[in-house]
């Protein structure tokens, strides 16, 4: 068999594959399944057991070899898509267009809301991811002891300087700085203190909004939100307000929508209660109002907040957070139509 074998290396060194034709037969004479090639291959078991290492290194040259060379040729006469800088492409014609990237889930959510909020007249607003005590706590009347602000919960990093727990800190910024009315609508990152799972993340995604005039009141907090959810998620969407408890609001609130799967009959995945939480909402407490230099004898608002990777996942039938931020291409590049 080796002798056979060096007989064919030799051949296959001498051939010159000028036609496609000839390159074809080369294909079939030593590499296809009736080639030569294969049938010492078939043969290889009745090799001796002390000779089976010898010879099977030279088979495996042997097979090497044919493939490289039938490799080369064809890629001269076939060009085409194995072959994109053959010799026979036009290289002054313009390049392909390769697909370039899509836009990310999270940031397509964060676009549509703020659209959406933006035909109300909500402009978008932003504030800083380091953020102090006053900000993010103080001023939006957490008491002293609020769990939110022990160091399990919240990213210290000097004293009383933390990275920001919510986007309502905005909303403190904003009424510091500008005079009612104000309609403003606030994403942003946040940062928690939480063990990494399927559902939470150390860091995600909010949306704020606040609208401050001189009588406001939770019936305009309501159609601002229906109206909201329905140019989200459809006309046929129902919602339903839970009371609350938030530091900054008075009354709270928590907003539900009908399941965007079963429509309310009840399923996985709103766990048979037909509902689906989205945001938090409410009035905003006079004692913010008053922080921020804002009299709430003349002014009175409302605020709401969002997650992101919430409403992502709902939208786009996400079932772990992690997926948002670890690059997988294989996930982010399913999005490139939006
Ligand atoms: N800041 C709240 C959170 O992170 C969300 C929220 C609730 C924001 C109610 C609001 C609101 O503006 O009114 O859970």
């Amino acid at each position: 068999m080796k002798e056979r074998i060096h007989q064919l290396l030799q051949q296959i060194e001498e051939i010159k594959l000028k036609t496609e034709q000839e390159t074809e037969e080369f294909r079939l004479k030593f590499l296809s399944k009736k080639g030569e090639i294969n049938d010492l291959v078939e043969g290889f078991r009745q090799v001796s057991a002390d000779q089976k290492r010898e010879t099977g290194q030279i088979l495996n040259q042997l097979k090497q070899k044919a493939q490289e060379k039938w490799n080369e040729a064809n890629q001269i006469f076939q060009g085409g898509s194995k072959n994109k800088f053959s010799q026979r492409r036009d290289r002054s014609l313009p390049a392909e267009l390769e697909f370039s990237g899509a836009r990310h889930p999270l940031a397509i959510v964060e676009n549509e809301v703020i659209q959406i909020l933006n035909k109300l007249g909500f402009v978008y607003s932003e504030g800083p991811e380091i953020e102090d005590d006053w900000h993010n706590f103080s001023a939006l009347n957490f008491p002293p002891n609020h769990p939110a602000r022990d160091m399990q919960d919240t990213f210290f990093i000097a004293d009383e300087i933390a990275l920001r727990t919510h986007t309502s800190s905005v909303q403190v910024r904003l009424m510091e700085n500008q005079k009612p009315p104000i309609r403003a609508i606030m994403p942003g990152r946040v940062y928690r203190n939480e063990a990494i799972s399927a559902r939470a993340n150390c860091f995600f995604h909010q949306i704020e909004g606040i609208y401050i005039d001189k009588n406001v009141s939770f019936t305009d907090l309501k159609q601002t939100l229906f109206y909201f959810v329905q140019q989200l998620f459809g006309e046929d969407v129902k919602v339903r307000f839970r009371p609350s408890y938030f530091p900054f609001t008075e009354p709270s609130a928590e907003m539900d929508i009908s399941c965007l799967l079963c429509k309310g009959e009840g399923c996985n995945v709103c766990k048979q209660t037909g509902w689906l939480e989205i945001l938090g909402c409410g009035m905003i407490d006079p004692n913010v109002l008053e922080a921020s230099g804002i009299n709430p004898e003349e002014y009175s608002g409302f605020a709401f907040g969002m997650g992101i990777e919430r409403i992502a996942m709902l939208k786009f039938d996400v079932k772990d957070l992690r997926t948002y931020f670890t690059n997988d291409t294989r996930f982010l590049s399913q999005f490139k139509n939006y």
